[in-house]
């Protein structure tokens, strides 16, 4: 077996692709970490979901295209790359690699480091 084949097997499956339309988001939760799934005009990025201030679900912030805002205290993330944008957060959040096969969405459990400050997308 191929270091390849075996890190496609290792994705997770999240949800149908059709079930998280442009604008959605959904979480799912593996090994006890909680992964958002964002669709920005449909293009799936995941990020951490648990805001990197306090206890937040970011899946259930606001968003303007790859921006969430966390509903707790309105720190801003950017889901494609991890970066924290706003106060008072200052941590980025993790990123992890998506895809989609055969209609569904998975994602790769192993967090890639989010950039942090400066402020700037
Ligand atoms: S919990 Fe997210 S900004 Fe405070």
């Amino acid at each position: 077996m191929t270091p390849e084949i075996t890190r496609m097997a290792d994705f997770v499956r999240v949800a149908a692709a059709a079930d998280v339309p442009p604008g959605a988001a959904t979480v799912v939760e593996h090994e006890g970490r909680r992964i958002a799934v964002f669709n920005v005009d449909g293009t799936y990025y995941a990020i951490d979901d648990t805001c990197t201030h306090e206890e937040a679900s970011l899946s259930a912030g606001a968003r303007n295209g790859e921006i969430v805002t966390c509903p707790k205290h309105g720190s801003r993330f950017n889901v494609r790359t991890g970066r924290v944008l706003s106060l008072p957060a200052v941590v980025p959040v993790n990123t992890y690699p998506v895809k989609v096969d055969d209609g569904q969405i998975l994602v790769l459990p192993e967090p890639q480091r989010g950039r942090g400050m400066p402020h700037k997308v």
